[in-house]
């Protein structure tokens, strides 16, 4: 994960249930993000990790008390609460939420959570049969009606032996939506169309041409999108990422997919970012069964009776071109619009990318270098260098998530230059 929190003080509140023991990889995951992380612990949270295990990975006294006055730091209920950031209750058992849902304060978790302005995110755990009772399922309808953040759980082995809906989010679900609780909202009301990975394109049922491309670039912008308040939806190609919370996602294969996907979609977005790697290319004749190897003729035929060109020497691939999005977008955009591209170069990096801003229409083009460390294809890691009509903007190597912020940035300065002109 690789949200910053550093500045951020989040209070985790941790109820009884046996998905306290994720609470502490939770704390751990949020300390290592830079978090200030102050635990409180009911009584019967206690029961399952002790408060030292919290006390050691946050640096922290936890709290487990409301009468224990013995801190370094002020801890009543209300000067915490002001201090906060933001608070996520994981796990939440049915009674911090059916106690939460009533107003009732009666220990120094729910006393606190109450007392909070700031965002309060809910991570429910509980077996199905409790989970999908009318009242816990009244109780947590109250809790988003009064402007709590309620995560989803999920579905697995629960702890008493069933299967089924109810056990809590892994800790990287919940910090995402910490980092959307704490993020500034300036894409609030913008609707943000980002495509990603790598397209694939068949030559037969069992084989196809790809490129490196991971999709997470594309799914770090969606992330951050997401987080400063956009509407947003990510037109991916094949990847093992899992989605973006908030993000709807349209599944796509091959280039001509994407662009099928983007064509009927686009003119509902303000913000468009081409973040996939199109191939340029696609066979142009896929076999409608299994290219064999050549056994004794110079030439097969499929059974789709098609030719394809095959000898003990090798095998002719013909290509044809695949159609370019982002330059059709640019051909087809309002001057309302947004259009962001990318350029993936090994030589030329800055020359490229100036070429590709104006041939294709873009506003921004994120370049980046190919084959070089902390930098294009496959890691966490990005060296972008952001140009545009009036500027390029060399950024140093950083996280893809903190990239995707540097990039939403540069379109917030073309949206506002739009509006003062
Ligand atoms: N792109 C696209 N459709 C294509 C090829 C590229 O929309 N068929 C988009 C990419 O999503 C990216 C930008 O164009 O935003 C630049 O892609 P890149 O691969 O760097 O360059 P190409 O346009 O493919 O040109 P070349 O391969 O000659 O560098």
């Amino acid at each position: 994960m690789d949200y910053d929190f550093s500045n951020k003080t989040v209070v985790l509140g941790v109820s009884g249930g046996i998905a306290a023991y994720k609470s502490v990889a939770l704390a751990s995951l949020l300390k290592k993000q830079g978090a200030d992380v102050r635990v409180i612990m009911t009584k019967n949270a206690v029961e399952f990790v002790t408060p030292l295990t919290f006390s050691s990975i946050t640096g922290n006294r936890c709290i487990t008390s409301a009468f224990d006055t013995d801190f370094e730091w002020e801890i009543g209920h209300i000067s915490l609460a002001k201090k906060t950031d933001v608070m996520v209750i994981a796990p939440a058992t049915a009674n911090i939420i059916a106690k939460l849902a009533q107003g009732i304060a009666d220990d120094m978790l729910s006393t606190a959570a109450l007392a909070m302005t700031c965002p309060v995110i809910v991570a429910p755990a509980m077996n199905t049969a409790m989970l999908q009772n009318p009242a816990t399922k009244k109780n947590l309808r109250t809790l988003s009606e009064y402007g709590y953040t309620v995560t989803e759980t999920a579905k697995g082995l629960l702890a008493c032996g069933d299967k089924g809906e109810g056990r809590m989010l892994e800790p990287e679900r919940i910090c995402e939506y910490i980092g959307a609780a704490v993020c500034r909202k300036d894409l609030e009301g913008k609707k943000v169309l980002i495509t990603s990975g790598g397209t694939r394109e068949w030559l037969d049922p069992v084989r196809y041409i790809t490129n490196c491309s991971s999709g997470k670039m594309g799914y770090a912008l969606a992330r951050a999108a997401v987080c400063r308040g956009a509407q947003v939806m990510l037109i991916s190609a094949p990847t093992t990422l899992e989605t973006p919370l908030f993000t709807e996602i349209i599944n796509v294969i091959s280039a001509r997919d994407m662009f099928g996907q983007v064509k009927k979609r686009y003119q509902n977005f303000d913000i468009i970012i081409k973040a996939a790697a199109v191939a340029d290319f696609s066979p142009d004749y896929v076999a409608g069964n299994k290219i064999k190897k050549p056994v004794e003729s110079n030439s097969t035929e499929d059974a789709a009776g098609q030719e394809i060109s095959k000898t003990d020497d090798g095998f002719t691939l013909n290509l044809t071109h695949n159609p370019d999005i982002l330059k059709w977008l640019g051909q087809h955009k309002s001057s309302e619009q947004i259009l962001v591209g990318f350029c993936l170069e090994t030589e030329n990096l800055i020359e490229n990318a100036k070429q590709k801003l104006q041939n294709k229409n873009a506003d921004i083009i994120a370049a980046n270098p190919a084959g070089v460390e902390n930098s294009g294809f496959g890691g966490d890691n990005n060296t972008i260098t952001l140009v545009t009509h009036d500027k390029v903007t060399k950024l140093e190597s950083m996280s893809k998530f903190s990239a995707a912020h540097k990039i939403l940035d540069a379109v917030c300065q073309e949206l506002s230059q739009r509006l003062s002109e």
